[in-house]
């Protein structure tokens, strides 16, 4: 017998209204005497776009290792939607959390579309024998699959590319794939480890677009990113890893403006505008593309965006470790 004293429209909001997608407790990782992750707390909510920041070597690329099944935390917890995640990575992405790789990580033999397929694996049923056998279950699910693939090449922008070999893409379209083979597994979270490294300003815009997109279909988003003006400008929220520890955590604004992460990380403020540098990028990047159309090969132009990115990652490489110099965080400030 129920006597309520409170009535369900007391109390309407269900549960997971306020339920983190993502809910990282106390991850803490020792590598021998190294303790690359120390003790972080980090969720991320539904709908949210969440930046992770911090110099290079600050366990950036190690938490997202422990959040997937990758590595196994030495403390701590990840749930995804309530629900521990065990310590596989299969597992993890079954549940529904994807990533891509700071070193992309494609199957450089197989076409745009084969890998998106490979993505979609965990979404399919058929077994292997099925597959071998190529019976009507497999082939319908092989269609459906194939529709699926389709339907996010368009969404990334790389349909036109289907039957391209994936090593004959240029990078910034190989970092593209990258999301849409992860997309294709259908996730309600994606892992993000610095999607825009190498690439031009003008690919950097197009992939802050298509993260925006992905959150508009409801995958939240979890990105590690050294570009601070797309960080800043895309994220609902950034937190700070310097030496393993979170050292700051809130909007944009609040980040940009502490005081620590800026003596520990960014050196100077944080500006919106894009300076002359970026622009200037943006014509060189324009008017190579020109120039490759016209030479009239799509071989030619390929080549001069793989070189462009070797090269502007070469530069982002060398300024981010410089910009990574300074900090030497101070002691004791990263508590
Ligand atoms: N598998 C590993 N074994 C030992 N040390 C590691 C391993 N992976 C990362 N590290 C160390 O952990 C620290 C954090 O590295 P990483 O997570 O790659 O940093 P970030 O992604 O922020 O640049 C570094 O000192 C790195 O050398
Ligand atoms: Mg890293």
């Amino acid at each position: 017998m129920t006597t309520p004293t409170t009535t369900a429209a007391d109390n309407p909001a269900p549960r997971e209204a306020g339920s983190a997608v993502l809910d990282a407790s106390g991850v803490t990782m020792r590598f021998g005497g190294l303790t690359a992750v120390r003790d972080v707390n980090l969720t991320v909510r539904p709908g949210e776009i969440v930046g992770l920041i911090g110099p290079n070597g600050a366990g950036k690329t190690t938490f997202f290792n422990c959040l997937t099944g990758l590595y196994i935390p030495t403390e701590g917890t990840v749930s995804y939607k309530g629900t521990v995640l065990p310590h596989r990575s299969h597992l993890v992405t079954q549940a529904g959390i994807a990533r891509t790789f700071q070193n992309i990580r494609l199957f450089a033999n197989m076409t745009v579309l084969e890998n998106v397929l490979v993505g979609r694996h965990t979404r399919t049923h058929e077994g292997l024998f099925s597959a071998l056998v190529r019976g009507p279950g497999f082939r319908r699910a092989e269609r459906h699959s194939e529709d699926r693939a389709m339907e996010l090449l368009r969404f990334t922008g790389l349909a036109d590319k289907r039957d391209h070999l994936a090593r004959n893409l240029p990078y910034g379209e190989q970092r593209k794939l990258e999301i849409a083979r992860a997309l294709a597994s259908e996730p309600g979270l994606l892992l993000l480890d610095e999607p825009t490294a190498g690439m031009t300003a003008v690919e950097t815009t197009a992939t802050r677009e298509l993260v925006l997109a992905i959150r508009e279909q409801g995958t939240a988003v979890l990105v590690i990113e050294h570009d601070m003006r797309f960080i800043f400008n895309l994220c609902d929220r950034v937190a700070v890893l310097v030496q393993g520890q979170k050292l700051v955590e809130g909007t944009p604004d609040i980040v940009q403006n502490d005081d620590r992460v800026i003596a520990a990380y960014l050196g100077t403020p944080f500006e919106g505008e894009p300076g002359e540098a970026e622009a200037a990028e943006v014509r060189a990047a324009e008017e190579a593309e020109a120039r490759a159309a016209e030479e009239g090969g799509i071989r030619a132009a390929e080549e001069g965006g793989i070189r462009a990115a070797e090269e502007t990652e070469a530069a982002t490489t060398s300024q981010s470790a410089q910009a990574d110099q300074p900090a030497d965080a101070p002691e004791g400030k990263a508590d």
